[in-house]
This record gives structure tokens, sequence and C-alpha cells, in this order.
């Protein structure tokens, strides 16, 4: 054993008999007396074979070749005190080697030593039997078998053993069994904790050790710390902790504490008996770093509560925390930092970590070559700068957004999300926004994006979101190419990512061009999807998608049959009519080469004229982007129009393979110059909106009346033209015999275009309609009422008539 200093005289049976009958005998020879009928002969064999096991392992492994151990284990059960205790001895010296351990699992040797623990037997029966099974309980397979043969009551009573070996046997047992969860407990509700605790006062330094770190196992149940608690334990820590001849012991009992303090009440306890101020010393003497960082995740267990955390802030343990930044050991830095982040859920602690220099301190560590530092460093900022500005301008000021941006680069995903974290926190401001951009945030965060790490996937796309306000980040990460890594976020099922992205979309969208390749890349089919399942749609899918119809008019106006009066629609929009959810939208290129089919006509908007068609639709083969052109410059048309054909000029024709092109639509463009005639020398809005209604009735055949409505040629002029055209797709400048579909389209193409304002919504069975909102009273007083009110136009029976939005002329218009 070897492991203290134990008092000969308690090795017994030297004077009970003479060993030396024994002696010229070989072990083979006392093998085989172990079977002897007579207990004299018994009692002796057993003891020549303990003191030939204790020469050394070879003898153990001879004995164990000899065939002993069979005959020990049955020995172990004699009737015969003596011959027991010998027998124990003998056994008990050959246990500890590996060979020998493994036999007597084979033997199922346990529930029989177990059985000799109880108090009638002899301490030295105690000693050796709590020795085998010390032995043996290393093994997961025996220590089971302790268990469920009852060994833990016996064992937790010969804690209490007046001989210091049953003692350590037992504990050492103990602390085995508690490395598996049943034990652990069942050492709590077997009242193991009292003799525990008792054991730390224990003259044995490896005894107060073993009990220590059995105590570090069992506290990790709840139940457990609380009757520690009751038991003293505290002031039993505490006793060791103010104790520096103890000093070896304090690592491991900061441990103990580190476990039971995480609720307030522990903390009150111990702040009564002195022990948070003696905490603090702890972490401020210099100390050796592993008893130093001991307590300080001794602290950050105690900021766990948010009752302690008040407490320990008013104990000003931020200018502690802050303090121990210099320490040089990094395992002292890393439990700072860690720390420091959990005491950032005070809000206060936030600022005085700021104010007493601590952001430039923690900056300054992601500069290390230690991960585990860097990792810990990085949480601290995004915690430190989650919902606090100052905090994120003291990180920037400190010139940490610089390093963040480089350990988006960084192979451990835990630093790498909480890099993106705190650089999204602090993107909120202004400055900081552009100067992180400036650093290649955005090249880093599109690496990212194909990350399939859900916390880093989180994060960043969160930091994207934040970024993407900027013109330039969007302008970035369309010419990095992350809008593909982005738009594929999509399919994910992680909720949290999906939102994220989601957002990340909706602001990218502000960009029209940014909103194409989006759509490019198939973000609107994927939303339809998440806006199909229950489980994924969300607010923010659904802004996103909002985002993207909304720089998609024809595609909108398809999905949603609705168009708001923000909605301005332009040249190139397209009707193609209801499309199913999921249904891809072919483009009006696609749609125009498809031979003459018998379905409904696309209708197309195109108001340009030949030489200004040519200008930007030479150029551009996909007619929605000089759709979204001239939707931003719409006040200022004419000075767009010098621009292009400026532009054209200086650049040389360059129409090798002149792609397809949208037809010109001459009579759309006679109506609109009439249209701004008619309209512009009117002054009331009532009057415009008829005089407008009128112009549309006009061009698609005059009023019809409801009863004759059957009679109207629509349908046959429709095919008329598709047949014409060789196209499905017909110009709406040519319909002339129009229903309610066709009239309210050209209605708003015209008020869109002269700056009237109005809806475009679509109904079942070919009707749409127009909305506006007009002001009651007589405007030529200005006598009008606050609220404006909701109007349908009525395009076809009475054209120009406003039917007051849901009365029953109004319901008829829109319904069959
Ligand atoms: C028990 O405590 C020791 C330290 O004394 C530790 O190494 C071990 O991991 C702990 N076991 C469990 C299961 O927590
Ligand atoms: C990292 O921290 C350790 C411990 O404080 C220090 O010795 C080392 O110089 C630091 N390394 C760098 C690159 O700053
Ligand atoms: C700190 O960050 C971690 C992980 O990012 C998070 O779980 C925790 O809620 C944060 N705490 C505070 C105070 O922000
Ligand atoms: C990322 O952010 C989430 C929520 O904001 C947080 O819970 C998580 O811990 C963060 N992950 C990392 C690696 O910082
Ligand atoms: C989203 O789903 C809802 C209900 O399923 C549907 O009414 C709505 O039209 C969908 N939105 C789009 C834009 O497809
Ligand atoms: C609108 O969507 C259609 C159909 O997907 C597509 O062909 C067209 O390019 C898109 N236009 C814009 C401006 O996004």
């Amino acid at each position: 054993m070897g492991k203290k200093v134990k008092k000969e005289s308690e090795t017994p049976c030297k004077e009970t008999f003479e060993p030396l009958p024994f002696e010229g005998k070989t072990p083979a020879t006392v093998v085989l007396l172990l079977s002897s009928p007579e207990e004299d002969i018994l009692v002796k064999a057993c003891e020549a074979i303990h003191l030939f096991a204790e020469k050394g392992d070879e003898n153990k492994a001879c004995l164990l070749g000899l065939g002993a151990l069979e005959p020990l284990c049955q020995l172990i059960t004699h009737i015969n005190k003596l011959v027991r205790r010998n027998a124990f001895m003998a056994l008990g010296s050959m246990a500890n080697n590996g060979d020998v351990r493994i036999a007597l699992k084979k033997i199922d040797v346990i529930p029989s030593i177990i059985d000799k623990l109880s108090l009638e037997e002899d301490i030295v029966v105690h000693e050796f039997a709590t020795l085998c099974l010390a032995s043996l309980s290393v093994d997961f397979v025996c220590k089971v078998q302790i268990f469920d043969n009852k060994g833990l009551p016996p064992l937790i009573q010969l804690l209490s053993s007046p001989d210091p070996d049953v003692r350590k046997n037992s504990l050492e047992i103990i602390f085995n069994l508690v490395q598996d969860h049943q034990s652990r407990l069942a050492v709590h509700e077997l009242g193991g904790i009292p003799p525990l605790l008792e054991l730390l006062k224990s003259d044995f330094p490896v005894i107060q050790h073993l009990a220590l770190r059995t105590l570090q196992n069992v506290t990790i149940d709840k139940d457990t710390c609380n009757t520690f608690r009751e038991e003293q334990g505290f002031e039993k820590l505490m006793d060791i902790l103010k104790n520096m001849e103890f000093r070896d012991l304090h690592a491991e009992a900061l441990q103990v504490v580190a476990n039971c303090v995480s609720d307030s009440e522990s903390l009150q306890l111990i702040h009564k008996v002195g022990g948070l101020t003696r905490l603090m010393e702890f972490v401020l003497t210099p100390n050796t770093p592993e008893i130093q960082s001991k307590a300080v995740k001794c602290i950050a267990r105690v900021a766990e509560s948010s009752e302690n955390r008040k407490l320990l802030h008013e104990q000003s343990v931020e200018k502690v925390l802050v303090e121990l930044l210099s320490v040089a050991d990094i395992s002292v830095k890393t439990a700072t930092c860690q720390a420091m982040s959990v005491m950032s859920f005070h809000l206060a602690s936030k600022d005085s970590f700021r104010d007493l220099g601590g952001i430039p301190a923690v900056v300054r560590l992601l500069s290390n070559d230690s991960l585990v530092l860097r990792e810990a460093a990085t949480q601290a900022l995004s915690n430190l700068t989650n919902s606090n500005q100052l905090n994120a301008f003291a990180v920037y000021n400190a010139e940490g957004h610089e390093i963040l941006v480089q350990q988006l680069y960084g192979t451990c995903p835990r630093t790498v999300g909480n890099s993106a974290a705190t650089l999204g926190n602090m993107a909120g401001q202004e400055v900081i926004r552009c100067s992180v951009l400036s650093h290649g945030a955005i090249q880093a965060l599109v690496e990212l994006l194909k990350s399939t790490d859900t916390e880093v996937l989180v994060n960043t796309t969160l930091c994207l979101a934040v970024l993407a306000c900027e013109s330039e980040a969007r302008a970035e990460l369309l010419s990095a190419s992350g809008l593909q890594p982005l738009v594929n976020l999509l399919h994910t099922y992680q909720k949290e990512v999906l939102q994220n992205a989601c957002w990340a979309i909706n602001v990218c969208a502000t960009d029209v061009p940014v909103a194409v390749e989006i759509c490019k890349f198939g973000a609107l089919e994927l939303l339809q999807q998440i806006n199909q399942s229950v489980n994924r749609k969300s607010s923010f899918s659904r802004l996103a998608m909002i985002s993207l119809l909304n720089s998609n008019l024809s595609v909108k106006y398809s999905l949603t049959g609705n168009l708001a009066s923000t909605d301005l629609i332009s040249d190139g929009f397209y009707d193609a009519g209801k499309v199913p959810a999921g249904q891809r939208i072919l483009t009006l290129e696609e749609l125009s080469k498809q031979p003459v089919n018998e379905q409904r006509p696309i209708i197309v908007v195109n108001t340009a004229t030949e030489e200004t068609v040519d200008a930007p639709e030479g150029r551009h083969s996909n007619p929605s982007e000089t759709d979204t052109s001239s939707k931003r410059d719409r006040r200022t048309p004419r000075k767009k129009k010098e621009d292009d054909k400026q532009k054209d000029e200086t650049q040389p024709e360059s129409h090798t393979e002149k792609p397809w092109k949208m037809m010109e639509d001459v009579s759309l463009q006679v109506l609109l110059k009439e249209a701004k005639e008619s309209i512009f020398s009117l002054s009331d809005e009532r009057e415009q909106c008829a005089a407008l209604a009128g112009l549309v009735s006009e061009a698609m055949g005059g009023a019809v009346e409801m009863e004759k409505l059957h009679e109207f040629p629509w349908l046959l002029h429709l095919s008329e033209l598709k047949f014409l055209l060789q196209s499905n797709v017909v110009p709406i400048g040519l319909i002339n015999r129009g229903i309610y579909c066709h009239r309210a389209l050209l209605f708003k193409c015209l008020a869109d275009c002269i700056g009237m304002s109005c809806t475009l919504v679509r109904g079942e069975y070919n009707r749409a309609w127009n909305e506006v909102l007009l002001f009651d009273g007589n405007p030529s007083r200005n006598e009008r009422s606050s609220k404006p009110c909701r109007y349908i136009v009525d395009l076809m029976h009475q054209p120009g008539s406003l039917l007051t939005d849901s009365s029953p002329a109004a319901v008829q218009y829109q319904t069959i």
C-alpha cells in the first residue's frame, strides 16, 4: 500500500501462530495446503500466502498461477474467525495485481466480500475486504456488482471506522462508485454526506483529498447540495480555505464550492460566513494559477443566479475581474472572460466593465495564440456588446472590430459564431457598420454562409442582415456571389437560421438588381414552399416574400392578385393570370416564344417608343430590368431618356446577336399622351378619375350594359389578336374590346404613369378592379373631411362612376 504512514503494530497475527513450520515449503505446497481439513493448517497457509504476496507483484502472479484464488475465495467465508481473517489478508494483498483482478471478476466473489463488511467482523477483515473491493471497484462491472449487492450502506458505515485504513479503502471504493449517476444519488440518500464531511478533518491528506473529490462528484446533484449546506458543508470548506496549511486542498475545495453556489440561498450562506470576501481575496492574492482560475470559476458559478449577480456587483466583482485580465496565466484569463460573460446578464455590470477599462483589455486577448482564450474573449465581447451601444463603441475604439473580422476566418466554430454575433451587435451603429465593411466583413461572411454549423449560421445571417442596410454591403454581397448561399439557406429547417436568412433577404431586396438576382436563385419558389408550411412560415418569411414581390410586380400580381397604390407598374409589366402557388412564373421572353394556344393571352405593358426601346432593350435582354430602372426614375422620365440616349451614343452599337425584344405598343403611347392632356387640365381628383375611366372605357369598346355583357365580343377579339400577332403575348394598347380585367390593368397603368394613385385587384372569373382613395365634401371649397373614402372605379357599365367600397353596387361590380 504505502500510501500513508501506518503503525506496524496494526498488522496482527504475529503472535497467534508460528510461521516456522512452513519454512522451506514451496509456494506450490502452501497452495495445496489451502485445501487442508485442519483449521490450524489453513490459518498458517493463509498467513504464509499473505506474507509471500506482500513481497511483490511477481509473487502474486505466481500464486495466481498456482490456483490460490479459488480456495482463498472459499476460505473468506470459513466458519473459523481466524481462517476468515487470514484468508482476507491473503486475498487482499493479492487483489491489486491486474491479472488477479481479472480472475477475481470471474469468480463472483463480491457478494461474499460485502457480506463480511458488517460491524461484527474483525477490523482486520474490514481492512482487507475493503482493500479487495477498492482494487475491484476501478472496473465498471464490479462497480455495478458492488452497488447491486448493496455494498454502499456498509461502506458508508465504514467511513467512520476507527481504523484509518478501513476509512481510506471505503472512501476509495465510494469515490469509484460515484463516477456513476445511480451511486451519486444513493450516497446522498444513504446518509453519506455527514461522514464524508467528517473525513475532511482527517489527519491523513490522502483521505482529505479523496473526500473532497468524492464531494466534488456528488454535489453535482441539487438535493445533495442542499444536504451539504444543511450539514454545514460551506463552513467546513471555509475552514479549509482559510487555512494556508491546507493549500494543497484549496483547488478541490473550490470546485465543491462552485458546485453548490449557483443558487442564491447558498450564496447568502457563504456570504454570511465571510465566504464571498474570502473568495475575492483568493482571486486577487498571488496564488497558483490553478487555484486562481478555480476561484474565478467559482465566481462565474455564483453569478449564474440574478440575485447573486446583484450581490457580486455590490461587492465590485467587476474590478476584481478586470484586474485578473492582466494575470499572465491563460487559464486564469480564460476563466475571467467566462465570468465576465455571465456577469454581463447584469446590465450595470456591462457598464462597470467598460468604465474600468475592461473592454480594451479583452480586445487585446483576441490576438493571443490560445484558441480557448480567444473563444472566451469573443464570447465575452458578444455578451458585453449585446444591447449596449457604448460598449460597442468601446470595442470599436479599441479597434476590436478589425480583429473580429479576422476571427471570422478562424477554425473554431464557437469563436467564429461569437465574432459574428459581436460584429452584428456593433453594426447597429452606422460609423461602426461602415468600418466593419471596409475591413472585408462581407467576403468573410459569404464563406460562412456555406457553414454547416447552426450556431455559426444563426449569427452570420444576423450579422449580414444588419450590415446589409448599407447599399455598399448589398453590392458587395452581389459581387462576392453571396446571394446564392444566402438563398440556399431557405432550405434549412433550423428556425432561427431561416428567420435570419429571411430577414437578410428582406433587407437585401431593397435594391432591385439584388432582388432580381435573389429571385434568379429560386428564392420566391422556396419562400412560397415555406409559406405553405405551418411550421416554417413566420413574419420573417412573409416579409422576405413581400420585399421580393415588390421588386417584381408582374410576379406579385400573378401570385397575390393585388397591387397597392405604391406598386407602380411600368414597361415590361405583364399579367400572366393567376399562377398556382409553387409554380414557376415564366419570363415574358419564354411566354412570347410559346406557340399560340387556347389560353387567356398574356397582356403586356410597354409605353416606350421604338427609339427609347432600342436603347435600354438592346443592351438588356431582360425587359424587366428596364422596367425597374424606369420605375425608380419615374419622377424625371424625360431626363432619364436623354441620359440613356447619350449613353447609347457613346457606346458603339454592339447588337451582334440581337436578342428578343418587346413589341412596341404605339396605341398605348397615344393613349398615354391623351390621358396626360385631358387629365392635367383638371384639378379635381374625382373629375380626373372619371376622365381617365372614360378614356379607358372608350379605348376598350365603351360602356357595356350589365345585361348585355355576354354579347360583348371580347373573347373573339382577343383570339383574333393572338392569331394576328402569332403570339400569346398581347400588348395592352392593341386591345379594343376588353372587359373588367383588361380595363382595370389599363387604368392602373395609365394612372401610375401620370401620377394618379390607385390599386389593382384581381377577383374571380376575369374580374379585376381599381380602388381609389378620395376625400369627401366639396373640394373647390376646401371642405374636405379628414378621412378619405375608398371607391371602386366603374370602367364597364357607367364608366367613371365611383362605387363606394363594400356598397351593393361595388360588390356587384366585383363579383358575378
Ligand atoms: C468526479 O471528480 C473528478 C475530479 O475529482 C473528475 O475528474 C471526474 O470527472 C468527476 N466525475 C464525474 C462523473 O463528474
Ligand atoms: C498569450 O497569452 C500568454 C499568457 O498571458 C502570453 O504569455 C503570450 O505572450 C500571449 N501571446 C500573444 C501572441 O499575445
Ligand atoms: C452570452 O452569449 C451566450 C452565447 O452567445 C448566450 O447564450 C447568452 O445568453 C449571452 N448572455 C448575455 C448576457 O448576453
Ligand atoms: C449565436 O447566437 C445565438 C442567438 O443569438 C446564441 O444563442 C448562440 O450562442 C450564438 N452562437 C455563438 C457560437 O456565438
Ligand atoms: C401564403 O399562404 C397563404 C395561406 O396559405 C395564402 O393565402 C397566401 O396567398 C400565400 N402568399 C403568397 C404570397 O403566396
Ligand atoms: C420577375 O420575375 C420574372 C419571372 O420569374 C422574371 O422573369 C423577371 O426577370 C423578374 N423581374 C425582375 C425585375 O425581378
